[in-house]
């Protein structure tokens, strides 16, 4: 495990990729001097490559979502600069973001909602209703394309939010705690259809996780953010767990539980450098047992 913050170390496959999204020294705060001011982010630097899947694993208030906010553009870094596809980041159709909060408009259905991302794109009525239909059916959600998001359940409603991120075929995916909500069964059946997903895709995927076990699942590298002010303090390699995973029982292997035993050790010691860690905050704690 590199002690110190390594950008640039990635894993050996993405290696001779380009790396497309880049946090370099990113400072942000916020608040005024009159109101508190709550610095969120100091120093903060992660560098993704082309194709590579990447977790932010870090306790709650971190800055975890301050971070995707930046790489869609959606805030402006203090400090340092971030920059995607090798430029400053702007929203659009190349980058799809999976929100915390599932942020559905309430007076489409599902397939208006879904529908909706497509409307920057140049394709034709017929291609957008098409391209939704078939990430709707994919999400499982097909019989409820003419809902409105009010008669959706909590795991219902993240499965559009998932299916309106895709519809564009981003080349950018930036995911916040996407399954959090999910329950357990369809939560291993969307993760096991992320990761066929971004292996036909070849999307850049920054993945938002309390859970340790879905951070090693998916990714193949784990960025440990401190808590606030966060930066990254370690990025671990997921090593020995070959793709597809979907395809063995990935949490049974050796080198699973042994990843997933020093990430844990890690955390610990981390909250016990910081008593006011709020590192075992929401979920985590339930799967420290
Ligand atoms: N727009 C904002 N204005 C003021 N404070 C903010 C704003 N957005 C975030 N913060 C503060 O920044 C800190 C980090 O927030 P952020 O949402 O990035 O954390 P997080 O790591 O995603 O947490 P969680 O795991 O709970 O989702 C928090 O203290 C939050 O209150
Ligand atoms: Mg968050």
């Amino acid at each position: 495990m590199n002690q110190e913050a390594s950008v640039g170390r990635a894993a050996p496959l993405a290696a001779k990729s380009e790396p497309q999204v880049v946090l370099d020294g990113v400072g942000k705060s916020f608040g005024t001097a009159a109101r508190a001011r709550t610095e969120v982010l100091r120093d903060m630097s992660l560098e993704v490559r082309e194709g590579e899947f990447v977790s932010l694993l870090g306790p709650s208030g971190c800055g975890k979502t301050t971070v995707l906010r930046l790489v869609d553009g959606l805030l402006a870094p203090d400090a340092g600069r971030v920059t995607v596809f090798g430029g400053d980041p702007t929203p659009g159709p190349e980058l799809g973001f999976v929100f915390q909060s599932f942020r559905l408009i309430p007076w489409f259905t599902v397939r208006g909602n879904v529908e909706f991302a497509l409307a920057p794109t140049g394709l034709s009525r017929a291609e957008k209703r098409e391209r939704a239909e078939r990430y709707i059916e994919l999400v499982g959600l097909r019989r409820f394309a003419e809902a409105h998001p009010h008669e959706l359940s909590g795991g219902m409603s993240q499965r559009v939010a998932l299916a309106r991120a895709l519809v564009t075929e981003p080349r950018v995916l930036l995911m916040d705690e996407p399954f959090a909500s999910i329950d357990a069964q369809t939560r291993e059946l969307m993760q096991a259809e992320l990761m066929r997903l971004w292996s036909s895709s070849g999307a850049t995927v920054l993945f938002v996780t309390h859970s340790v076990d879905e951070a090693i699942l998916l990714s193949d590298r784990i960025a440990l953010m401190g808590p606030r002010p966060g930066r990254v303090l370690e990025n671990i390699e997921v090593e020995g767990l070959p793709r597809p995973r979907w395809s063995y029982d990935v949490r049974s292997r050796p080198e699973f539980v042994d990843l997933r035993r020093r990430l844990w050790e890690r955390i610990r010691q981390l909250v016990l450098e910081d008593p006011e860690s709020d590192f075992f905050g929401r979920g985590t704690s339930r799967e420290a047992q």
